[in-house]
């Protein structure tokens, strides 16, 4: 029997909650889940066989490529030992550091460091660099994994507001130099950091920077190897790390740095030390996948035009995507009720993003996130489009926050003038 719903609840005798873990999760329960009148808003329809699925990372659909399973296959069929242990135990030539010497070449790095996630990468490296009491300056909507390096390195975090070089420059001024985090590409609105500012902000203040290229490793730049390269900020960067579960559709992390730093991460990150490394097979994966890859202008070429095609079909009929510049694309319906409706709306139609509310955006600012991939036709997204402009209505899309937002921002513009 495969079917959870349909699984037998076995009856477990359970020990007792002590108070504070009931007060805990009692919190869950009344302030989460109470308000979404019976329903979850994480839990939806399950999408059928000719559901649209605009909710994977997977943005140049890399994941059933034939020469990652190829290459994955090779290995998990060779009889050559597994090492299963934490990577501070892993010297000389082996698979990690031959699969790090390229991506820090593709990168335009002097050395990279993996890890197991994005995660990994983000609370290891922001753990080792800023010690406790030092000022991290830290753009608003960045990555939760980067603000959760902070608080374990027991740092002192100082948000600025989403994309505000000023509001950073000026926190930089009271606060003196420190660690500058930032997103290349933000993952819920799809908005684009001013990197070139932001780095001429942190050069004057003697801070350095940490970018995280998550969702434009692969996607932007020549051969895809991320903003930063095509910005032409290489050598002005202190910190480059990505997810490789995003369009290298694997499981593990990269952190670019100088080879001094990278010896230091590889023996003070926490997650280096002291959590399993990835396996053989895996590496393996994200080296073909490396190479396909940088050969895939074609397919950034695809994603970059469905990407362009869809914002402007929703632009059109009044969905605020004046925030999305790259292959994520926000419905902001604000309260998370508004999002549930959105959400029951699209999947009845046979259109499926994702949900995302607090604590990935802040309270009342949830959404529905579409991610577009380079497989998605013209067509498929005129579906979307089209369900899209029948439930306007419906969802009420004239009352939403992000749409009255949009249509005060020509006001706000001319009185700022
Ligand atoms: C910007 C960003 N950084 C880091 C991560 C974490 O990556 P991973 O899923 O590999 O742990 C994510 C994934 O959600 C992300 O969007």
């Amino acid at each position: 029997m495969n079917n959870v719903a349909q699984m037998r609840k076995v009856e477990h005798r359970l020990p007792q909650e002590p108070e504070f873990l009931r007060r805990q999760v009692d919190v869950y329960y009344q302030d989460r889940v109470a308000p979404w009148g019976g329903g979850h808003i994480m839990i939806g329809q399950v999408p059928g066989k000719d559901a649209l699925r605009l909710l994977s990372n997977d943005y140049l659909c890399m994941a059933r490529h034939p020469e990652v399973i190829e290459a994955q296959c090779r290995v998990l069929k060779c009889s050559d030992p597994e090492m299963l242990m934490a990577a501070v135990f892993l010297h000389g030539d082996n698979p990690q550091a031959r699969f790090e010497q390229q991506m820090a070449q593709w990168m335009q790095a002097q050395s990279a460091v993996l890890s197991q996630s994005g995660w990994a990468a983000n609370t290891g490296l922001i753990q080792a660099i800023a010690g406790p009491g030092v000022p991290c300056y830290i753009d608003m909507f960045a990555h939760a994994s980067l603000w959760e390096g902070i608080r374990s390195a027991q740092a002192n975090a100082h948000p600025f507001r989403h994309n505000a070089t000023e509001h950073l420059d000026a926190l930089l001024r009271r606060h003196g130099p420190g660690v500058v985090i930032v997103d290349s590409v933000y993952s819920t609105s799809g908005s684009i950091a001013p990197l070139r500012d932001i780095v001429d902000v942190v050069e004057r203040h003697g801070a350095v920077i940490v970018v995280d290229e998550a969702h434009s490793l692969g996607t932007h730049g020549p051969e895809g190897r991320g903003l930063v390269v095509d910005l032409g900020l290489t050598s002005r960067v202190h910190f480059r790390t990505a997810s490789l579960a995003k369009a290298f559709a694997g499981r593990a992390g990269i952190v670019t740095c100088s080879e001094r730093i990278a010896e230091f991460l590889k023996y003070t990150a926490n997650p280096a030390i002291f959590s399993s490394g990835l396996l053989a097979h895996e590496m393996a994966g994200l080296e073909a996948t490396l190479r396909v890859i940088s050969h895939s202008d074609d397919r950034r070429r695809r994603l970059h035009r469905n990407a362009d095609y869809l914002r402007c079909g929703l632009s059109e009929l009044g969905y605020n995507l004046e925030l999305s510049e790259a292959q994520i694309l926000g419905l902001e319906a604000g309260p998370e009720l508004a999002t549930m409706a959105l959400r029951d709306a699209l999947e009845a139609r046979g259109v499926f993003g994702s949900v995302f509310c607090a604590p990935a955006t802040p309270k009342n600012r949830s959404l529905i996130r579409f991610t577009v991939n380079s497989d998605l036709t013209l067509a498929e997204l005129d579906r979307v489009i089209n369900v899209c402009a029948e439930i306007r209505d419906e969802v009420g899309l004239a009352d939403w926050p992000s749409t009255r937002r949009r249509r005060h921002a020509p006001l706000a513009a001319v009185a700022n003038a």
